[in-house]
């Protein structure tokens, strides 16, 4: 099923990254961005939710959309890819796990530190003062209802998710040390990502050039099949545990 230099190329390989998009949550019932009909972009406008501005215009329709949101994180399971990466973490020293998602699947399926570019969606803070706020317990149906944010403990600001929004910054020490660790690796996955939105989509382009082996896994054509030095066609909870069991067949992975 999968070719012998893939193989190789995973059980030689020192530096590992894994890099992934909303498709690594999409089996945990997580919808993606953009995928045709199903995506939250194809859905919503993200000027009207994902922006600044957007929560300056209408902080309740923003904070009411966001806890839904935060809903269905908390009531998603870790899938079989989040499980089978948690597991290749541990195969390797060097091992850097790379997120474009908000929810903490990752962190529950056992990773130790992935590395969030697009901040936390269970986390806030304050939109003036950027000071971190504890969030009530939430409960309630997921049905995008406008909901008030609550008000900054220190400032009065309103609160916000803490996540990266349209034309702001990424978490710089995130971003570094993304880009330290897929200019250094020698394998880089890419996973369940469409990469058109940069920063992120740079960090396989980066490593491909650093002369690493980029393996794309998504069951759609994206734009890094061509760059890609392996292509899977397919899901990451499929593709994942079974990869791993080809390349370590004595040893039962997960
Ligand atoms: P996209 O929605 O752009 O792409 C998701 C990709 O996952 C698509 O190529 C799907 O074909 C693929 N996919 C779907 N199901 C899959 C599965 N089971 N296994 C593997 N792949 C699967 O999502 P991202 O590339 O993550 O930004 O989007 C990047 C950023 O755009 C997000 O982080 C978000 C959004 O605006 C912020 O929130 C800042």
């Amino acid at each position: 099923m999968f070719a012998p230099d893939l193989l190789d190329a995973l059980r030689n390989a020192r530096r590992v990254v894994a890099l992934t998009g909303a498709g690594a949550s999409a089996e945990s019932g997580i919808p993606t961005f953009r995928e045709a009909l199903t995506g939250l972009w194809a859905r919503f406008d993200p000027s009207r939710l994902a922006t600044p501005a957007a929560f300056l215009a209408d902080p309740a329709l923003v904070w009411g959309w966001y806890r839904s949101r935060r809903q269905r994180v908390r009531l998603a399971q870790p899938n079989a890819g989040h499980v089978a990466l948690a597991a290749l973490e541990r195969r390797f020293a060097d091992f850097t796990l790379i997120t474009q998602n908000v929810d903490d699947l990752h962190e529950r399926a056992g990773s130790r530190a992935p590395v969030h570019l697009h901040g936390n969606i269970l986390a806030a803070c304050c939109f003036d003062c950027r000071r971190p706020h504890a969030l009530a317990d939430e409960t309630g149906p997921c049905d995008d209802e406008p909901v008030p944010p609550p008000r900054c403990g220190h400032c009065g600001g309103p609160v916000r998710p803490d996540v990266v929004w349209f034309g702001e910054a990424l978490p710089a020490a995130a971003l570094a040390q993304a880009f330290a660790a897929a200019a250094a690796c020698d394998l880089l996955f890419s996973i369940g990502t469409s990469g058109v939105v940069y920063p992120a989509a740079e960090l396989a382009p980066l490593a491909a050039r650093h002369g690493a082996t980029v393996v794309h896994i998504d069951p759609q054509e994206t734009g890094l099949d061509d760059l890609a030095d392996f292509a899977l066609r397919g899901r990451a909870g499929e593709l994942l545990p079974a990869l791993l069991a080809a390349a370590w067949p004595e040893q039962i992975s997960g």
